[in-house]
């Protein structure tokens, strides 16, 4: 007998806006449970978010290597990693951009409208909203993790705290060095 998904008292209350994330760290955990290097750890994270979550034009990694031109300061820059979408830039510097804001400021950074804040770097003119999580273990920043929606306003914060599990998931799986 056909039953309407609608009709059902078991339907998901999830949307396409709201993922489940506890089944996605689920799935996550056992995705990276039997491989602990950083780069293919990294593919596997990119492939998979930018895969899980809706609208979506980007979903990548940053990682931290000496800079080109070292500051006491900043001795590093963030250095393009694993990642799914367009062709994006290679370097960029501490400070620069919503990623070297995070970066240089070690906390999440929510952008709801990437043309309004103050020096975006528009690797994709499709982007419009934006969320950018540092990676850090045992207290040493290691790079950050970048998401892009062409959708503005696309990232809440309960989005926030689920892709900071799943970045913190990645975290714990995988070895830095
Ligand atoms: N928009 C980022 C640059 C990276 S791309 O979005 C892939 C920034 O402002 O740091």
């Amino acid at each position: 007998m056909f039953v309407s998904p609608t009709a059902s008292p078991t339907a998901s209350p999830t949307t396409s806006d709201q993922p489940d994330y506890s089944m996605l760290s689920r799935q996550l955990a056992s995705i990276l449970e039997s491989e602990r290097n950083l780069i293919t750890n990294a593919a596997q994270f990119s492939a998979f978010i930018y895969n899980s979550i809706s609208d979506l034009n980007w979903a990548g990694f940053y990682l931290c290597t000496h800079a080109s031109k070292p500051t006491a300061e900043f001795p590093h820059e963030l250095l393009l990693g694993p990642f799914q979408g367009k062709v994006a830039c290679t370097r960029i510097p501490f400070k620069r951009g919503v990623c070297g804001t995070a970066a240089a400021e070690r906390r999440t950074v929510l952008v709801s409208d990437v043309h309004a804040f103050p020096g975006h770097i528009a690797c994709d003119s499709a982007s419009n909203s934006e969320i950018v999580i540092p990676l850090i273990k045992d207290g040493e920043l290691f790079g950050v993790f970048d998401i892009d929606s062409p959708r503005l306003d696309r990232f809440s914060r309960d989005d926030q705290q689920g892709l900071e599990q799943l970045v913190a998931i990645f975290v714990a799986a995988s070895n830095i060095k």
